[in-house]
């Protein structure tokens, strides 16, 4: 950890919509959909697109995608440095990390590995065995590095109402001796 990052991870809470949805906005854009043009940029970031806007219905919408069984947040003295959405349980009964962004200013600092450590423990004392998640193509040798292995081929990616590039379908056993 770098010298001066003060970090917390705690809960998300309602005020911190604004900011983590302009963290994603940022993060997504930057990392992820660089290969896109800036309408199918736009389709594929969905309310998050309007992250920079004050209006009421972009908050709310942005409040919404945001919303998932666990959201955790990194902190460094006030500015939300990254934010993990996961708990979803899906149709074949396995739990999802669902989204992941640290942003850029904050990489390769841990905070990365912290929030999803959290996550694996919340999930661990909740009796979950296996999570899964897709990958971007970018946070692949991460997630490789924190003992995720990839299930499939890559499978293209569909995000709001767009699609393009491509995600990689990964999946770690938890350790329960570590429960
Ligand atoms: C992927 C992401 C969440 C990683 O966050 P981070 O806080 O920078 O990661 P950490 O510092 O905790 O990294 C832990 C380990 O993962 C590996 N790692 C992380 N980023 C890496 C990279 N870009 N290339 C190769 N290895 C990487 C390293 O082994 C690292 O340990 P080290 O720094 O001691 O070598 C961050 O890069 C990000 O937000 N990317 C853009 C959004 C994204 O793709 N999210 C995934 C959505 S599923």
């Amino acid at each position: 950890m770098q010298r001066g990052v003060m970090l917390t991870i705690r809960e998300y809470c309602a005020a911190d919509a604004a900011s983590v949805g302009r963290l994603i906005a940022e993060t997504y854009r930057t990392f992820n959909l660089d290969f896109a043009t800036t309408a199918e940029q736009a389709e594929m970031l969905g309310p998050f697109q309007f992250a920079d806007s004050s209006e009421p219905a972009h908050q709310m919408a942005i409040a919404e995608a945001i919303a998932a069984p666990i959201v955790l947040v990194a902190e460094d003295a006030g500015t939300i440095a990254g934010v993990l959405r996961g708990g979803r349980v899906d149709h074949k009964q396995r739990t999802v990390l669902q989204s992941l962004f640290v942003h850029g200013r904050y990489h390769r600092q841990g905070i990365g590995r912290q929030l999803v450590a959290r996550f694996e423990q919340e999930c661990q004392n909740q009796g979950v065995t296996v999570l899964k998640l897709a990958s971007t193509l970018y946070a692949v040798p991460f997630y490789r590095a924190l003992g995720y292995k990839r299930t499939t081929g890559l499978r293209t990616l569909h995000s709001f109402s767009g699609s393009g590039g491509a995600y990689q379908p990964m999946k770690k056993v938890l350790d329960t001796k570590r429960a």
